[in-house]
């Protein structure tokens, strides 16, 4: 099939935080291979719009351009996902971008996921060194448990989960599946245990595991196809027990 000779872009616009969005639509020279960020950055040479008006320049963000970082992410034809992997040849056309809408929107399709970094301080979502001296040899970690942190390692922070959860809205506190999913990944390394117990109680309160709805959107939206079920089902079982007999710890 011949390559069409231009890209039609429908994208949703916003100057400010609290100004009012607006639609407008921009036509591209289409380029074999192109993703959405090469699309977004012939707008950023030519800031004209379809009709041919002068205009800003669309502002988003990005960062790695391999999907590792998350910054690029952003509503395409309805779907979260990552600017900088969308293939322009696999999109219906027009294309419509958006910003994600769980975030606070900074200018065009950049908002600001500061959210997420908050609450991974908050369930301290690291494994805590006491000095930068040599600590002996670490302890063995089993080949399935390393697999299995592995896996929980790879999130990038992009918020395509949350952009699926519907417990993720402006009426809660919830802190949604990425963090909690960070919480089990640390409880479950023995690097990570000593402070167990200060992350578990982090999420057993309001914003943490119990506003899980358990529609599991989560995981079928996270493209890195992090195991964010069996993450949070782990989690909800260790709170349990961790309110039962997390006493006899202390
Ligand atoms: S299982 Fe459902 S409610 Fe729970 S975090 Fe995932 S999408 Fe949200
Ligand atoms: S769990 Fe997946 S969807 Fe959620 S922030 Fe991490 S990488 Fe993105
Ligand atoms: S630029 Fe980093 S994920 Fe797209």
């Amino acid at each position: 099939m011949a390559e069409p000779a231009a890209i039609l872009l429908k994208i949703r616009r916003r100057e400010r935080p609290d100004s009012r969005p607006y639609w407008q639509e921009f036509s591209v020279p289409a380029a074999p291979n192109m993703n959405i960020v090469a699309a977004l950055m012939e707008i950023q040479k030519n800031p004209v719009d379809a009709r041919g008006r002068a205009t800003v320049p669309v502002v988003w963000d990005c960062n790695c351009l391999e999907e590792v970082c998350g910054a690029c992410t952003m509503l395409i034809n309805g779907q979260a996902r990552q600017a900088c992997s969308a293939l322009v040849e696999t999109l219906t056309q027009p294309i419509v971008l958006q910003p994600l809408t769980k975030f606070p929107v900074v200018r065009d399709l950049m908002v600001d996921r500061q959210s997420i970094f908050e609450s991974l301080k908050k369930v301290r979502a690291w494994i805590q060194m006491d000095g930068s001296h040599d600590q002996g040899p670490g302890p063995r970690v089993s080949p399935s448990l390393q697999a299995w942190t592995y896996e929980l390692s790879r999130c990038m922070t992009c918020g395509c989960c949350m952009e699926a959860c519907p417990q993720v809205n402006g009426r809660s506190p919830f802190i949604g599946p990425a963090v909690l999913a960070q919480v089990r990944r640390f409880n479950a390394h023995p690097l990570g245990e000593s402070i167990r117990a200060e992350r578990l109680r982090a999420v057993m309160g309001p914003g943490g595991i119990t506003d899980c709805g358990k529609a599991q959107n989560c995981e079928r939206a996270c493209p890195k196809q992090l195991p964010l079920t069996r993450a949070l089902a782990e989690l909800n079982r260790e709170t349990i027990t961790h309110g039962l007999f997390g006493w006899l710890s202390r």
